[in-house]
């Protein structure tokens, strides 16, 4: 089955970008199809605008109601097609209505090589704070499957990156990024070829 991928960010967008390139050129064979934002400013939505894939903010401002949130979030999802959920950068949980139509098809990435250093509160720098206070020799990203809890589901694939002398949160942050874009395509190509296999898909 084509990959038909909805992505959910809150900001930038880099993972999101890494992904559409990797379409583009032929090296992940599947169909970006929406990208939801909870940020109306983020550029995100401007990276998904210049790729011709559909681009939605929905946020707690447009539906206060995280019930009809959940539900409007879902059917957007619905309407594109989405086979799978891809999470880059999303700082919201899903709603029940969408983590039970899409379980074990949600996608995130986390700056770290999970199982350490995840859960509440480990996102962006205070996750490369907490690696460099530890004194790892080592870091990396983390592809894994999300439900209700943080970073706790199936992990599918890791990829790691020294941690140098005298790297900052902003310098190792700024190495982790690198492979989690390439980490992230090619995780998406492992399923796409049936190398990984998801429940459902
Ligand atoms: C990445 O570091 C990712 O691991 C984390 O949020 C960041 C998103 O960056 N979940 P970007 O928006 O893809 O540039």
């Amino acid at each position: 089955m084509k990959l038909r991928l909805g992505f959910l960010a809150s900001h930038g967008g880099s993972n999101v970008q890494a992904i559409l390139d990797a379409c583009r050129e032929g090296r992940l064979d599947a169909e970006p199809c929406v990208v939801i934002s909870n940020n109306s400013d983020a550029m995100v939505l401007d990276r998904a605008m210049a790729a011709r894939v559909p681009a939605f903010h929905l946020s707690s401002h447009i539906h206060p109601d995280p019930a009809r949130l959940d539900e409007a979030i879902l059917a957007v999802l619905e309407k594109h097609r989405v086979n799978l959920i891809v999470l880059a950068g999303y700082m919201k949980k899903l709603g029940p209505k969408t983590l039970a139509r899409y379980r074990g098809r949600v996608l995130n990435i986390h700056p770290a090589l999970l199982p350490k250093f995840g859960g509440k509160g480990m996102y962006g720098h205070h996750v490369h704070e907490a690696v460099l206070a530890a004194g790892e020799k080592e870091s990396g990203a983390t592809v894994h499957i999300a439900d209700e809890e943080y970073d706790r589901g199936r992990i599918l694939a890791h990829k790691k990156v020294p941690v140098k002398a005298g790297d900052t949160p902003d310098s190792l942050a700024e190495r982790v990024l690198e492979v989690e874009h390439q980490l992230y395509a090619e995780t998406l190509q492992r399923i796409a070829s049936g190398d990984i296999k998801l429940e459902g898909l």
